[in-house]
């Protein structure tokens, strides 16, 4: 694009008549392109996208290179890799095992879900113990919402996203559901719930959720919370949505959280018992990611 640019700009001003405005624009260009040339006087054959990216790149050496000085890296297995990876957290809490990761996403890869899912959401659904049916459950969960596997986004923006999810929970990418994403409008919630299926309400099942990774792609205003209700709360089991309390957390645009539905013996943690409390102010967007003991098929 910048190539196209700059051409059009040649056709310009090899038109006749130039006025004095056009000899000044002409004078800074040239001066601008001559700053670039005398910084760049060994590469000329690149394009600035180019010149970027090199740049970009030698940064991120220099920082790594500085990294591996100091820690003094183990050399690495076929799949593994040749420098650190960097994602601060915080532990939430270890019952249940949840942790925040702050600056997740970027703002861009956060519009850009938001951009994809809008067109296609439908009302959240829920998956239905025995007895129940969609009119029983009506009101639990209130969200829109639709599916997008990484491999649908031309841009690879998702599975770029995905790769980090993987990093950050050494989970492999394909253990993974679809990203569900989800928008809670005001007045808009989820029940507390919990993510994986306990066989006895949902009969057999052949693969378990054993993580929930949720990517928070908008700021809202006030509610919207995700809140682990306490094990020691009298009103655990019949938790009541509409007060919303427990553990209760409000990350920001490109914030990530992760908990873990299940303990290291693969049985189901009752702490992971968590809600989406309604939304008062503002659009409540996520990107949720399932992760599953299973390789998902
Ligand atoms: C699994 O681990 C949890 C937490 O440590 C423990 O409370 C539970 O009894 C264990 N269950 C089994 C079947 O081992």
């Amino acid at each position: 694009m910048r190539g196209k640019a700059c051409k059009e700009n040649w056709r310009f001003y090899k038109k006749p008549n130039l006025g004095f405005p056009a000899l000044i624009l002409s004078c800074s260009f040239f001066f601008i392109a001559g700053l670039f040339a005398s910084n760049l006087l060994l590469s000329q054959d690149t394009s600035s996208d180019e010149r970027w990216l090199k740049a970009r790149a030698r940064q991120l050496q220099s920082v790594e290179e500085e990294i591996i000085s100091k820690y003094n890296l183990l050399p690495s297995g076929e799949t593994g890799d040749d420098f650190i990876t960097l994602i601060p957290f915080q532990i939430l809490s270890w019952r249940p095992r949840a942790l925040y990761y702050p600056g997740f996403l970027t703002a861009e890869q956060c519009q850009h879900i938001i951009n994809m899912a809008k067109p296609s959401l439908q009302p959240s659904t829920l998956a239905l113990r025995k007895g129940e049916t969609a009119e029983t459950t009506r009101g639990i969960r209130t969200s829109s919402g639709m599916f997008v596997l990484s491999s649908e986004d031309q841009t690879g923006v998702l599975q770029v996203i995905e790769e980090k999810i993987a990093r950050a929970t050494m989970i492999p990418r394909t253990h993974g559901e679809a990203f569900n994403v989800l928008r809670y409008e005001i007045g808009q919630k989820y029940d507390a719930h919990y993510d994986a299926f306990n066989p006895e309400e949902y009969g057999p099942q052949t693969s378990q959720r054993v993580a929930t990774f949720l990517l928070y792609l908008s700021n809202f205003e006030e509610g919207g919370e995700t809140t682990f209700p306490l094990e020691n709360d009298e009103n655990f089991e019949g938790y009541d949505a509409q007060k919303c309390n427990g553990l209760r957390v409000k990350p920001h645009r490109g914030d990530a959280i992760v908990f873990y539905s299940t303990f290291p013996n693969n049985t189901i943690d009752p702490a992971s018992l968590h809600a989406s409390c309604h939304v008062i102010k503002g659009e409540k967007w996520v990107a949720t990611k399932w992760i599953r003991d299973q390789v998902q098929v």
